[in-house]
Order: C-alpha cells, then sequence, then structure tokens
C-alpha cells in the first residue's frame, strides 16, 4: 500500500472516579456477584456522579491523548458515543472548543458498540483524503444513563467511560500505522439492541421503560462472537497477516465468555487475548481505546507487537483492523495530564 495513511500518534483514556460494584448491584437487583462474575466476568464498573456528561469525560481522556502525543493543536475532532451530551447538536464541537482547538471540523459516528472502529476508518479516511493531517478521535459513553437501573440483564453489563486516540499523517510500513479497515453492519437485526422511544420513529415513551436500552442478550451473543471472528480474518487477510502473526487482540469487552469464544474460534492463545472487562464492564465504543490504553500503560502491548482490533454491537455493526504497537506513552485514567501550551 502506498501513499498517507492513518499513524497512531497518541493514547488516553479516562475514567469517572465512582465505582459500582457487583455487591452494589445484588443489593438493588435480584442478581447475585456470582451470577455476574460467572456469566460475564465482570466485577466492578465507573459511573458518573450527577452532571457530569458525555463531553466532560471526552474532555479529559482527549488531554490525555493530545499529551501522549505532544501535540496541543489537530485538523479534525471526531467522536463516538451512543450517549451523546443532547440529541442535537453533536458533541464533538462542545468537546473541540473546550480543548481549545478553535474552529476544527468536528462531529460524531454513531455506531454504537463499534463506534472506534468506525472512528477508526472516518479519522484514517480523512487522514488519506489530504483533508487533515492530524485527527483526534474520542470515544465517550455514559450508559448509565440509558440503562434501566431495574433490568438485571443489562444494568449489570454497562460502565461509563471514555478513551482517545491522535492519528497524524504517516507511511504504511511505520509502526502504528492502521491496516485497512474492514466494516460491516446487519439491520436486519437492529431490535436486538435498541431505545424505542427518543427519535422520529417515537418520540416519547409509549410504554413504562421506553426511554432505556434494550439487549435481547443471549441471541447478540452468537452474532457476536460470528461476526467479530469473519471480520478479524478479513482485516488480518487485508493487511497481509496470517492469524498466527498476531500477538495481542484487542476486542470489544461485552462479556469474558465471547473473549473466550473469539479467542478459541481465531487460535489465538489465552495469553494474547487482552481483556479488562472484570475491573470497567462493558464501555460501549470506549472499549476498545481504553483497552489498548491500560495495557499499553502496563505493558500488556508492547511497540512492536502486531495487534488485531475488533469491535460488534448495534446496529447491528461490527468492524475490524490491525495495527503494529507504536513507541508511544499511553496515559491512563491516573495519569493527570498538565496544561498544554
Ligand atoms: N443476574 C441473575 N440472573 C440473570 C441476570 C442477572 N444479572 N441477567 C439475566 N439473568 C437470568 C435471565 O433472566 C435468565 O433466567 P431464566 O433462565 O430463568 O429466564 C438466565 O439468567 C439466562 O439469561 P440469558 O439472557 O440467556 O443470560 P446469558 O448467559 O446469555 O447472559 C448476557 C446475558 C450477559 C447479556 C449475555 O447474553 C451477553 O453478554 N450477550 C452479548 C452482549 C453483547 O455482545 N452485546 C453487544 C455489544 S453491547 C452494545 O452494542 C451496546
Amino acid at each position: 500500500m502506498t501513499g498517507r495513511t492513518g499513524v497512531l500518534a497518541g493514547i488516553g483514556a479516562w475514567l469517572p472516579p465512582d465505582l459500582v460494584t457487583n455487591a452494589d448491584l445484588a443489593d438493588r437487583l435480584d442478581t447475585s456477584d456470582e451470577w455476574i462474575r460467572r456469566r460475564t466476568g465482570i466485577r466492578q464498573r465507573h459511573a458518573v456522579p450527577a452532571g457530569m456528561a458525555a463531553s466532560d469525560l471526552a474532555v479529559e481522556a482527549c488531554s490525555r491523548a493530545l499529551k501522549s502525543a505532544e501535540v496541543s493543536q489537530v485538523d479534525a475532532v471526531v467522536l463516538t458515543t451512543s450517549t451523546p451530551d443532547r440529541p442535537l447538536p453533536a458533541t464533538a464541537p462542545a468537546v473541540a472548543a473546550r480543548l481549545g482547538l478553535g474552529t476544527v471540523p468536528a462531529f460524531d459516528v454513531s455506531a454504537v458498540c463499534s463506534g472506534f472502529l468506525y472512528g477508526l476508518a472516518v479519522a484514517s479516511g480523512l487522514v488519506a483524503a489530504g483533508t487533515a493531517d492530524r485527527v483526534l478521535l474520542v470515544a465517550t459513553e455514559v450508559y448509565s444513563s440509558i440503562v434501566d437501573p431495574l433490568d438485571r440483564s443489562t444494568a449489570v453489563i454497562f460502565g461509563d467511560g471514555a478513551a482517545a486516540a491522535v492519528l497524524r499523517a504517516g507511511s504504511a510500513d511505520e509502526p502504528g500505522a492502521l491496516g485497512p479497515v474492514v466494516l460491516g453492519s446487519d439491520g436486519e437485526f437492529g431490535d436486538l439492541i435498541r431505545i424505542p422511544a427518543g427519535g422520529s420513529r417515537q418520540r416519547v415513551p409509549l410504554e413504562p421503560g421506553d426511554e432505556y436500552f434494550r439487549m435481547a442478550g443471549s441471541e447478540v451473543f452468537r452474532h457476536a462472537v460470528n461476526r467479530m471472528s469473519e471480520a478479524c480474518r478479513q482485516a488480518v487477510t487485508a493487511a497481509g497477516w496470517q492469524l498466527a502473526d498476531v500477538e495481542r487482540l484487542a476486542a470489544h469487552q461485552a462479556n469474558a465468555r465471547i473473549l473466550g469464544a473469539l479467542g478459541d474460534e481465531l487460535g489465538l492463545p489465552p495469553g494474547h487475548v487482552l481483556s479488562n472487562i472484570d475491573t470497567v464492564g462493558n464501555t460501549g465504543s470506549a472499549s476498545v481505546p481504553l483497552l489498548l490504553t491500560q495495557a499499553a500503560a502496563d505493558g500488556r502491548v508492547e511497540p512492536g507487537q502486531r495487534v488485531l482490533l475488533t469491535a460488534f454491537g448495534g446496529g447491528l455493526a461490527w468492524g475490524a483492523t490491525t495495527l503494529t504497537w507504536p513507541a508511544v506513552p499511553a496515559l491512563g485514567p491516573s495519569e493527570h495530564p498538565s496544561r498544554r501550551d
């Protein structure tokens, strides 16, 4: 491949400080720590305090990604979320303004849990087209604002969080260069993950709870493994790799059992399959970049390793891509970005 490619130049993440343990959930729902751990692999998740919105998390994550990339300016901001601050306008312009990025183009991408993979395709497309030399991509989610607190099948899964990456223009043979991004969708199964009310189809709730997130979990589970494994195979082939070349898999953290099944399906040793679901739960589109940030910060991903990224979620929508991990500092939630110049 020749020409300009998006290259990962910086990465950072942020988690709101409040913790919700399985025991906290078992206090108010008909569930147990044992069930949640055994069926999902989750021990705890983070949640925003009252009044904190997606843009607030995004600003924190972006500050860390910009510091990681050692830049203070970008040419575009792409934001992925299922929980925007408001239905309108997009959340990205507010984030760009709060970061002092001036009047750069800033817009949201909506692809539920696959948002970061779709965002990578958009951001690297802006770079490849010559529209931008540097793009800030941020995935930010406040699922606690849309999950039904009384629905034990979803309330135990989701957590809040944000993560961001800076992509710069570079060439395909550099560490950090994104491989071809494989994307797909199947709207025939759109009702498996949805919020019934709040859109132009049904503006207000007709039934109690229509304003909340709904998921047909066990049906979605099967699609998740099939679609992600297929996308992974396609992305690996498109990159000119073999599956045996993959040293780390950074997959959407929806369920530890999905991660196990996906790793088995792809023939990857368990140690190659990254996970942080036990401490953060499913953080929607923030899941993959949050995982990468934490894994790079604690040495589970090292520069030079071949990493396969994949995600799956509502839409249905899915994606996968590859990159060789670059030597960039990953700034996790506990890092405090100093003021940028
Ligand atoms: N505690 C105790 N019991 C529970 C709980 C709970 N928290 N939740 C469900 N159950 C019960 C159900 O009521 C059911 O009981 P029944 O047999 O008496 O009817 C039983 O457990 C089994 O229910 P399932 O839904 O079949 O449970 P499953 O083992 O499939 O786990 C889960 C549910 C965790 C949701 C799983 O299906 C899953 O992870 N699905 C995939 C999620 C995913 O990949 N989503 C896509 C990304 S997310 C996005 O796009 C926003």
